[in-house]
């Protein structure tokens, strides 16, 4: 089983769109046994809520549903169960490692890394922004979900517990 958890800094937006999406892509595949997706964000300030109203209507457009998905704080047990821990932005990457184990470090990754058609530096937070913001990260987050599925596909196997 490889595990990969998405984080964000609230997990109301961009990660709980690439937990969606990438699901909805391992069940496609019908790898459902084979690839764990789940999402977190860095600052714990929207724990309990649902994905943001917007992203979930953008999804939903897309044909993914993120109503069943909570916020939830990133915890150091994280390090140790997920293969990958995949920022969308380099703040988020830069406040995982300040809490991962040291030799964890190594799993923490930046989610746009795995981008097949898009060159981005990071998935651009759209939370203060208009809806177009919210259709970008969904464009973003599809293509590096694809690119992050198959990677994986080609490596194989996983290394968590
Ligand atoms: P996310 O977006 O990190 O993609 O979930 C944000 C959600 C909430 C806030 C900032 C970004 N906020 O400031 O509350």
């Amino acid at each position: 089983m490889i595990k990969v958890l998405f984080v964000c800094l609230g997990n109301i937006c961009r990660s709980p769109t690439a937990e969606g999406v990438f699901r909805e892509l391992v069940r496609r595949q019908g790898l459902e046994g084979d690839i764990l997706a789940d999402s977190a964000g860095t600052s714990g300030w929207h724990v309990g809520a649902p994905p943001d109203s917007r992203s979930q209507a953008e999804a939903r457009r897309r044909g993914v549903d993120l109503s069943g998905l909570r916020s939830r704080k990133v915890t150091e047990e994280d390090f140790g169960r997920f293969d990958l821990i995949l920022g969308m932005d380099r703040d988020n990457v830069e406040d995982l490692l300040d809490i991962c184990p040291p030799d964890r470090k190594d799993r923490v990754r930046l989610f746009t890394e795995f981008a097949r058609t898009h060159r981005a530096g990071c998935v651009p937070d759209p939370y203060y922004g208009g809806p177009d913001g919210f259709a970008k990260v969904f464009d973003l987050v599809e293509d590096c979900a694809g690119g992050l599925l198959e990677h994986l596909l080609l490596r194989g196997g996983g290394h968590g517990e």
